[in-house]
């Protein structure tokens, strides 16, 4: 029976020492687990949009205006689609999302090879989007666009 108690000793002082390492581990380990097991997998979304075709454009895309209001060497704001075009050169269109980069405005304005901000005076490149001006440290993230049947389009 000595070797039943050896045994036991040694076993509880494995646990101890397994214990004392791992503390922190099972906690992280059973939040984990309790929030993945609060979250249902039978929730699933109401859509059910495997079906649909996934060349069709994302939201946003389409028509964002006649190209006639981007003019050479400017650009337009197209405030429903939040995408500002520019023209830095005739027939090359370039699209930028309008959300500035600083703190979430939209920009009002395109002049002197500039796309401005006018919540705090940041300015962006029109041809590549780059910071012109801050506070903006981002650049505008590009958005593609194209001409088509005299609209601007976004792929
Ligand atoms: Fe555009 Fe601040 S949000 S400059």
């Amino acid at each position: 029976m000595t070797n039943d108690m050896t045994d036991r000793r040694a076993v509880l002082r494995g646990a101890a020492v397994a214990g004392l390492a791992g503390v922190s581990v099972p906690l992280i380990a059973a939040c984990s687990s309790n929030d993945s097991s609060s979250t249902p997998t039978s929730s699933a979304p109401t859509s059910a949009p495997s079906s649909a075709p996934s060349s069709s454009a994302p939201a946003g895309g389409g028509v964002l205006g006649p190209a006639a209001d981007v003019p050479v060497g400017g650009g337009a704001v197209f405030k429903d689609a939040k995408v500002v075009v520019t023209q830095p050169a005739a027939g090359q269109y370039k699209g930028f999302t309008a959300v500035c980069t600083h703190m979430g405005c939209i920009v009002a304005t395109v002049a002197n090879n500039t796309i401005d901000c006018p919540c705090h005076g940041s300015k962006y490149s029109v041809t590549d989007g780059s910071v012109v001006n801050g506070p903006a440290t981002k650049p505008l993230a590009p958005v593609p666009v194209s001409m088509k049947d005299g609209n601007i389009v976004s792929a």
